[in-house]
């Protein structure tokens, strides 16, 4: 985990007019509005007795008060008012008593919080076009995945998990699963891949949105910022401008738990009612690579690729890329040091902030130590080694069906079943004892109508079949 990043830190949406605790890199955070509106985030642990703050309340002048003692604090984390001695400035009473306060900027919908000392330096928050134009409509989801970042990320960034865990094979070329020609162009805080194929949408609307074998071109983006992966896909084949475009920010909780954070771009059928089905259907996908992340092994962030790991030709490129952005964040000095750090609950977890970079000391709580360049322990991307498979012929028949497999694989079935709010409401207003049978044979036939969502509109069909 990097400090000096900037990281989602809620949906604007969800930040009104309470205090908003989240945790990230293990670290206790709140964010509230400052009497102009203004998003400001500090340190959620009081530094008097370590209390909550985000259990406390918001005064009008701006501030946040303990709900201990009532210390407040604004958002530059400084400590404005000692209420059992509010007749003299708390420097006086307290010399030197501040909490940490990070850089926060509100854009394109979502709160982002620069984590480190040093704000300036930080690769800035890159373009979201989408976000500003009329014709695109973006619909919002967030979810944890019991993983950490780089285990989630890696879900998503590769060609060859495409067909393997999505279905999305490349048909046009001899062997479907082999990546297409990509192009990976890596510039200072994150790359672009982009590649043409003729795969066939899965069942649903996107399916009926393009004929079949039409070529489409997929741009994918990453960004430090946010540590997030962008996908734009002319989902109704190239030429016909209607494009499905996802954002997908990842913050690390911790070092096993990752918040993820979607944004689902379209530009056709912007009509609000679609916005549910929108986002189911791009969960698909993104529930398919949750379970794939969820499940590997070992728990606990890497930190880098493993000097034994297995890394191909060309599949790897992207990886290898992610982990060299991943390397010069380590080489500026701000990679936390996993050694040093304990269980969040129990050893106060405090991000390096700018103020503590201006004056080191007097802090109640150490700050998290960050591995200096020289300290670091991992390999560098350029010592790796991996055979060139281009360059030498193959050796065996070209079987790429290699037998049929024993049960067909059927990327519908791994995707995690999604009931929506309403739904749940209906299951949890049932008697107890037939709970489990309405739900199994509503998944049931939910899959069985190709999709991964339960509705209460499929509730009630089944149950006017019933009935009726
Ligand atoms: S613990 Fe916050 S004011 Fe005492
Ligand atoms: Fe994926």
């Amino acid at each position: 985990m990097y400090t000096n990043v900037w990281y989602v830190a809620a949906f604007a949406k969800d930040l009104t007019d309470a205090p908003l605790q989240f945790r990230a890199m293990g670290a206790d955070l709140v964010l509230f509005r400052d009497a102009d509106g203004v998003a400001q985030c500090i340190s959620n642990l009081c530094p008097h007795r370590g209390a909550s703050l985000a259990q406390g309340c918001l005064y009008k002048d701006g501030t946040l008060a303990c709900p201990f003692h009532g210390y407040r604090f604004n958002g530059q984390g400084e400590c404005t008012v000692i209420p059992s001695r509010r007749d003299h400035d708390p420097q006086v009473v307290l010399p030197g008593v501040k909490t940490d306060a990070y850089a926060v900027q509100e854009k394109y919908g979502l709160i982002w919080v620069c984590l480190g000392d040093d704000p300036d330096a930080a690769a800035p928050i890159f373009d979201m076009p989408e976000a500003d134009d009329d014709e695109y409509r973006g619909a919002m989801h967030e979810e944890i995945w019991e993983a950490d970042y780089h285990t989630c990320k890696f879900t998503n960034l590769d060609l060859v998990h495409l067909p393997v865990v999505h279905g999305i094979s490349f048909k046009s070329q001899e062997n479907p699963i082999q990546p297409p020609d990509h192009k990976v162009t890596l510039f200072d805080d994150g790359y672009t891949s982009v590649h043409r194929s003729n795969t066939t949408p899965s069942a649903g609307v996107w399916s009926e949105m393009r004929e079949k074998d039409t070529f489409v071109e997929s741009t994918m983006r990453f960004w430090v910022p946010g540590f997030t992966l962008s996908g734009k896909l002319e989902i109704g084949g190239m030429g016909s401008g209607k494009f499905n475009v996802f954002y997908e920010f990842s913050t690390p909780i911790d070092e096993n738990r990752t918040m993820m954070r979607y944004i689902f771009f379209r530009n056709y059928r912007i009509e609000p009612e679609f916005d549910n089905e929108h986002v189911r259907r791009n969960l698909q996908n993104a529930h398919q690579d949750k379970r794939i992340a969820e499940a590997q092994r070992p728990i606990g962030a890497l930190t880098g690729p493993r000097p034994e790991g297995l890394y191909t030709h060309d599949e790897d490129k992207i990886t290898l890329t992610y982990w060299t952005l991943m390397e010069r964040m380590r080489d500026k000095g701000w990679q936390l040091d996993r050694a040093q750090l304990g269980d969040p609950d129990h050893t106060p977890r405090i991000i390096p902030s700018p103020a503590r970079k201006a004056s080191p000391d007097g802090w109640v709580f150490p700050a998290m130590a960050t591995l200096a360049a020289t300290a670091a322990r991992e390999v560098r991307v350029a010592d790796l080694s991996y055979v060139d498979i281009n360059a030498i012929e193959p050796t065996r028949p070209k079987d790429y069906a290699l037998s049929e497999p024993l049960v067909p694989h059927d990327p519908l079935t791994t995707a995690t079943l999604e009931w929506d709010g309403d739904a749940l409401k209906r299951i949890e207003a049932a008697p107890e004892f037939v709970q489990p049978m309405i739900i199994e044979n509503a998944e049931k036939a939910a899959r069985e109508r190709g999709t991964n969502f339960v509705t209460v509109q499929l509730l009630e069909e089944l149950q006017a079949q019933q009935t009726g």
